[in-house]
């Protein structure tokens, strides 16, 4: 088991690397200090964070920092004598990368070269560097087969194409230089602090309000749900057991039609939440709305290498991960409010200042 002493995660404020972050302290023997830098782009909240703040002590350090900016990461790893990387930093948003695709070579692809040569300049005191990728990397399946650690990349949206860039940057500092990297590509995740923008939560907030459930396409697009817990669960098991080079897939085994997935969630609000003032169940505010350019048909991950190797298991189903997460975005409204209505940005602002 690799052990680390100063983790660097980056894009902890964000969705998944905040779980990340609250993870590792509670459910992990990890005895050392996570270092969060993040640009607190829109995408970022330090308020997913403030109860880890308060528990950890200075085990927890908040960096306003931007991985474009390479001088800035040299800081950070020789202030904090960063050991170990675990790299979520992203633009991470399919229909932005299509409007506005700058941003994401920008971070994505360039971010992540600056991270890697800074990593590669630490030389031996660089125990780690894990890079956090998606399985948008492989394209799209049709409607039989899976997505294996062999699949060849595909990308198709700027985003994906973006994330295939640093995937493959990440793979040659390991064939080139040494590096010890691992990567992990996952399925779509869902559950507590992601922004709503993301299907999951996009739909949950305008069920709650009673606006329209905005459909692409036909609805029938396939995707693969994965709690996030069980996301960082494999990181880490990943980060801490994977022989240096490796990459791993993460999935959900969990397959559902987009319709589906919308039926459900408004199904679970319904239950959870006051009745709409009409009466009417809130799924008939499923509205179809043009589809998204380019729009992948499937992804569906086969992570039997990860469930082989380590025994890793997700622990949750979509009937229980979809209640779960539908009741803490009804239980935390204070910081879907700060969300909704662009409080947390002011706050931000007040606290740090505009991102340059
Ligand atoms: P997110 O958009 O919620 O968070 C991204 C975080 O990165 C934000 O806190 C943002 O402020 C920060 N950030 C953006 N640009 C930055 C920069 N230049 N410098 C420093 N920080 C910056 O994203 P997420 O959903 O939490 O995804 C995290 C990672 O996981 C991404 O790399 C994404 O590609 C990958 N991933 C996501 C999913 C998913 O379903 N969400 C699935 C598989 C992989
Ligand atoms: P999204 O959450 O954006 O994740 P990704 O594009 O990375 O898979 O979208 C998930 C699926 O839901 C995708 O097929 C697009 C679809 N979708 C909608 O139908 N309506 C919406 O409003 C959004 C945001 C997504």
């Amino acid at each position: 088991m690799r052990k680390f002493n100063n983790v660097l995660v980056t894009g902890g404020a964000g969705f998944i690397g905040s779980n990340f972050i609250r993870y590792v302290f509670d459910k992990t023997d990890f005895e050392g200090r996570i270092v969060n830098m993040d640009a607190l782009t829109y995408a970022g909240n330090p308020a997913s964070l403030a109860d880890v703040g308060q528990e950890h002590g200075d085990r927890y350090v908040f960096e306003r920092a931007d991985i474009r900016d390479k001088d800035v990461i040299k800081r950070i790893f020789e202030v904090y004598d960063i050991d170990c990387v675990c790299h979520f930093a992203a633009e991470s948003h399919v229909d932005r990368s299509i409007v506005a695709p700058d941003d994401f070579i920008q971070t994505n692809i360039v971010g992540t070269f600056n991270l890697l040569q800074v990593a590669k300049e630490r030389g031996d005191k660089t125990e780690l560097f894990h890079h956090v990728s998606t399985d948008e990397v492989f394209g799209s399946l049709g409607d039989a087969g899976y997505f294996t650690e062999k699949t060849p990349y595909m990308p198709h949206s700027p985003y994906s194409a973006s994330k295939a860039s640093s995937d493959h940057l990440v793979r040659a500092y390991h064939d080139t230089y040494g590096l010890p990297i691992t990567i992990s590509n996952c399925s779509n995740n869902y559950g507590p602090y992601q922004f709503p923008e993301k299907l999951i939560p996009l739909m949950i907030l305008n069920a709650l309000e009673g606006k329209p459930l905005p459909v692409y396409g036909e609805g029938i697009n396939v995707r693969d749900w994965l709690y996030v817990d069980d996301h960082c669960s494999a990181i880490w098991t990943v980060m801490t057991q994977a022989a240096a080079g490796e990459t791993y897939v993460v999935g959900g085994r969990c397959e559902l039609r987009n319709i589906d997935v919308v039926k459900r969630i408004a199904a679970l609000v319904d239950e959870f939440a006051p009745p709409l003032p009409s009466g009417k169940p809130r799924a008939e505010l499923i509205t179809f709305v043009k589809d998204r350019p380019g729009h992948d048909h499937r992804y569906a991950i086969d992570c039997s290498r990860l469930e082989h190797d380590f025994g890793w298991r997700q622990t949750e189903t979509a009937d229980t991960g979809f209640a779960k997460t539908v009741r803490w975005y009804l239980e935390n409204s204070e910081w879907v409010e700060s969300v909704r209505t662009g409080a947390y940005r002011q706050w931000i602002e007040k606290n740090y200042g505009k991102r340059s």
